[in-house]
């Protein structure tokens, strides 16, 4: 088991973490998703829309176009869950100026 959790650890993008060491969700968006899904804007904005717990769990389960797949030893289904309910409070952000 330890073995396994130090293979992942080495073989996962710099960007994702290991099940279990995030103190808060917060944390986890800030180092997992928000880059692509609110810096970057590479996904669409998931703040605001009050999304169903099954569609985040889906997209985050399994790799849709250019999303990768995060697996449980990367985040755990309760951690998951704590992401879902964190996401869904956040406001949707303001729209910028042109
Ligand atoms: C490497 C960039 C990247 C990362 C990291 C990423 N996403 Fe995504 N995500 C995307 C893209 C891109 C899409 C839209 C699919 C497409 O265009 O291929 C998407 C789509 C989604 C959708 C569907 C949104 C909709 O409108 O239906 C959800 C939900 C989602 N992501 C959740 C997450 C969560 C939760 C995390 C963190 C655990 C995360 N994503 C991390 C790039 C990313």
């Amino acid at each position: 088991m330890m073995i396994a959790v130090i293979a992942c650890a080495i073989s996962i993008p710099a960007t994702a973490g290991v099940a279990g060491q995030w103190t808060d969700s917060a944390a986890l968006w800030d180092s997992t998703c928000g880059y692509c899904h609110e810096k970057a804007a590479v996904g669409p904005v998931l703040f605001g829309r009050n999304l169903p717990r099954e569609l985040i769990d889906t997209w985050t389960r399994n790799s849709h176009g250019r999303m990768p797949p995060f697996t449980h030893s990367e985040i755990s289904d309760a951690e998951l869950a704590a992401l879902t309910e964190w996401i869904n409070r956040q406001p949707a952000p303001k729209a910028t100026a042109p």
